[in-house]
């Protein structure tokens, strides 16, 4: 795997070289981030992966400075998956000046779930991943659905600005247990990791209700925030929404994901289900 650390040079690389596969990542690789690196080999004859932990899509007192960085552990895993070139920039490589143009996604889209506990997070996300388009020019580029609403302000950015890439989505890699991989699990305490399941257990109870004909979502909703209130987490939300654009659904909406967002102590976990 080459490892390149400044735009020309990536670019330099990449010449010439057919249809490029990007995954995009802030790196801390766990086994869901290498299964969008080997489903990257299906939709490139390069697979570039790129580790940058984004200033931009954190706030002021959220974990960017602690944010795990194991950049000689990641190097291995992704040599090991395949991966033929990983973009690895400095900020100062990514934001010599500061980022003065911004990607701002509709408030419908970035003001809601997760945007609405993190103001500002999907703007910092489009911007710095519509660079990262412009610096590789992939013709494909993979993301997981573990972090869903990212998904979708991403494709509809590709649509709205036309851009010629195709948007693959991978499917949310979980331990034994349920709980989704996410480099933040790291910060759990192993009680939390213990409890952490919970989250993905009771979105599940609400996705089988669902799938039973159960229609009322702000009940379900409910009852859901209550069980991981009583369970020692604070969640910031729980709801059943449309897949598609992620607005609340009608009752006879068939396609629907349930989403939640909770702290469990100092830890920020999310996760969704496609019913
Ligand atoms: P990061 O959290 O490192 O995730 C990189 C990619 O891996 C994202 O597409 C994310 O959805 C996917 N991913 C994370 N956990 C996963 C899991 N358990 N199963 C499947 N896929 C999983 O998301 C980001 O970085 C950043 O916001 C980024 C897009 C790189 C922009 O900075």
């Amino acid at each position: 795997m080459d490892s390149h650390d400044s735009i020309a040079g990536l670019r330099r690389a990449l010449e010439g070289r057919g249809r490029i596969a990007l995954v995009p990542t802030m790196g801390n690789l766990h086994d869901g981030h290498i299964a969008l690196m080997c489903q990257a080999r299906a939709h490139g004859d390069t697979v570039v992966a790129s580790i940058f932990v984004n200033r931009l899509q954190f706030r002021p007192g959220e974990d960017f400075d602690k944010y795990p960085r194991t950049f000689a552990a990641d190097c291995a895993r992704l040599a090991a998956a395949g991966v033929d070139h990983l973009f690895a920039p400095s900020e100062a490589e990514m934001y010599p000046t500061p980022q003065a143009y911004h990607v701002e996604p509709p408030a419908e889209q970035a003001g809601i779930l997760d945007g609405e506990f993190r103001p500002g997070h999907f703007r910092g996300v489009a911007t710095v991943v519509l660079k990262l388009f412009n610096i590789v020019r992939p013709q494909a580029a993979l993301f997981g659905k573990k972090d869903y609403q990212q998904l979708m302000v991403i494709r509809n950015m590709v649509r709205d600005l036309a851009l010629p890439i195709d948007i693959v989505a991978g499917e949310t890699v979980r331990a034994a247990d349920g709980l989704a991989l996410s480099s933040r699990n790291g910060y759990l305490s192993e009680a939390e990791r213990t409890e952490a399941p919970r989250l993905f257990a009771v979105i599940g109870a609400v996705a089988a209700q669902l799938r039973g004909g159960n229609r009322d979502f702000s009940k379900l909703e409910a009852d859901a925030d209550a069980e991981l209130r009583a369970h020692g987490w604070f969640p910031d939300y729980v709801a059943v929404r449309k897949t598609l654009d992620l607005q609340l659904p009608a009752a006879h909406e068939s396609r629907l994901v349930v989403l939640a967002a909770a702290r469990l102590r100092g830890t920020r976990l999310i996760d969704n289900l496609e019913v």
